[in-house]
Parts: structure tokens; C-alpha cells; sequence
């Protein structure tokens, strides 16, 4: 039987566990997954190496408008390759100037509007799972689920710092990592355009306590309810 396209919008706070569940969630759903913090990601990368001043609003518009970003899928879908301008930058955006730069950017309204345009083109022809701050409020306001997970900030300074050590990224301490990410919060929290806010009609999962699996599994079985 063939299944009605769906969307599925999970958002939250940095290293709630969004971006790992939906990427498993799509999985089982057969659908593809977004990561919409890539995005904003790339145009931060891409801003700093072209040294474009994301101020000048004239300068923005045309950069904006020379920026392409294709989110390539796996064979396995459990992993995605972000290409920027026909370039590989999935690795390069992890690391923490990116991670910074990227909040700061994604306050400018130019930005925002391209991105949620391209977010949802991606949409018009499958189902699709897509994780960020804005999903459910902003990008997909009809969504068909929305989720919202929060976990304490020590937990998710914990999960950021484990993250950063497998992957070699940075030597930043557990207390650095949890300073950023709460100022990280605040910006995204309290900026004027698409604020990370819970969606009213979106589930809220803490997911302190939760392991990866706990979670993944809570959020298919309330899909399939
Ligand atoms: O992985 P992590 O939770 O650290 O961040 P991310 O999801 O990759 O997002 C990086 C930054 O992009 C966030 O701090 C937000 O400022 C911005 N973002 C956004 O504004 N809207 C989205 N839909 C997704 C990310």
C-alpha cells in the first residue's frame, strides 16, 4: 500500500536530539530528512569566505542568489551530504566558528525568507522529515506532526561535548560548551523573525532521559497512532 505524503516537523533547541531522531525517524518512514541547521550552516560558510557583510542588504541579495545547496541523501538515507556550490562541505560546517556564525545569521530576515522558500520546494514532491527552530511555526505551519524536544542543558552540553570528541572537532570544555549553547538559545529564542518557539499544536518530548532508540521509537508510535 502506498503511503499518503506526509510532513513531519521535529524542533527544539541545539543538541536536543533532533537532527539524530529525525534522520532515524525518516528512515523508518521511508522519506528523506532535512536538516535545516545545515542550511543556514552553509550560508554562514559561505558569507565568511567570501567576506560578504550580511549588513549590506544589496550585497546579500546578490550573494543570496549565487548560493546553491543540495542536500544529497545516502543509499542508506542514514546520512545526508550537503553541497555547497558543488562543493562538499557537510564536514567543514560542523565546526564551532560555523556553529556560531550560523546563529548569528540566521536572525536576517533575506536569509530566513530564501531558505524556507528552497525548505519548502524540497516538500512539494515527497514526504519528508525536517528539523530547526521554525519548522512547525514558520516552514510548514500545516505539517501533518510536529514535535517539540527539549532536554536540561547539561544534557545536551553533555551529548555536544561527546559529539565534539568523536568527531575532532574543537577542544572546547564541558562549561564552554554549555555557556555557548545557552547564549546560542537565547539569540535564536528572542530574535524577531521565526523564533525558536513551540508550535501550540506541537507534541513536546523530553528527551533528558531518553536514549536515542526511547525516543525514535516514542515518536514513530505516536505517527503511526
Ligand atoms: O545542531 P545544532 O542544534 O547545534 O544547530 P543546527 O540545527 O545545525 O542550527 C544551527 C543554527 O541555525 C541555529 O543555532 C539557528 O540559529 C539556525 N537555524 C534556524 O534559525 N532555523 C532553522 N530552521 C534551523 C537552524
Amino acid at each position: 500500500m502506498k503511503m499518503k505524503k506526509i510532513i513531519v516537523a521535529i524542533d527544539g533547541p541545539a543538541s536536543s536530539g533532533k537532527s539524530t531522531t529525525a534522520k532515524q525517524l525518516a528512515k523508518k518512514l521511508n522519506c528523506i530528512y532535512v536538516d535545516s541547521g545545515a542550511m543556514y550552516r552553509a550560508v554562514a560558510l559561505f558569507l565568511l569566505q567570501n567576506e560578504i557583510d550580511f549588513d549590506d542588504k544589496k550585497l546579500l541579495r546578490k550573494a543570496l542568489l549565487g548560493i546553491s545547496i543540495e542536500i544529497v541523501p545516502s543509499r542508506d538515507r542514514s546520512e545526508n551530504t550537503i553541497i555547497l556550490n558543488g562543493v562538499d562541505v557537510s564536514k567543514k560546517i560542523r565546526e564551532p566558528e560555523i556553529t556560531n556564525y550560523s546563529s548569528t545569521i540566521a536572525a536576517e530576515g533575506l536569509i530566513r525568507k530564501r531558505m524556507v522558500e528552497l525548505q519548502r520546494k524540497m516538500s512539494e514532491k515527497q514526504s519528508i522529515v525536517m528539523d530547526g527552530r521554525d519548522i512547525g511555526t514558520v516552514v510548514f505551519p500545516n505539517a501533518d506532526f510536529k514535535f517539540f524536544l527539549v532536554a536540561s542543558i547539561e544534557e545536551r552540553a553533555k551529548r555536544r561535548w561527546t559529539e565534539n570528541q568523536n568527531k575532532g572537532l574543537g577542544k572546547k570544555t564541558l562549561i564552554e560548551i554549555k555557556e555557548e549553547l545557552a547564549f546560542r538559545d537565547k539569540r535564536d529564542s528572542t530574535r524577531k523573525i521565526a523564533p525558536l518557539k513551540k508550535a501550540e499544536d506541537a507534541i513536546e518530548i523530553d528527551t533528558t532521559n531518553l536514549s536515542i532508540q526511547q525516543q525514535v521509537n516514542k515518536i514513530f508510535g505516536l505517527i503511526k497512532k
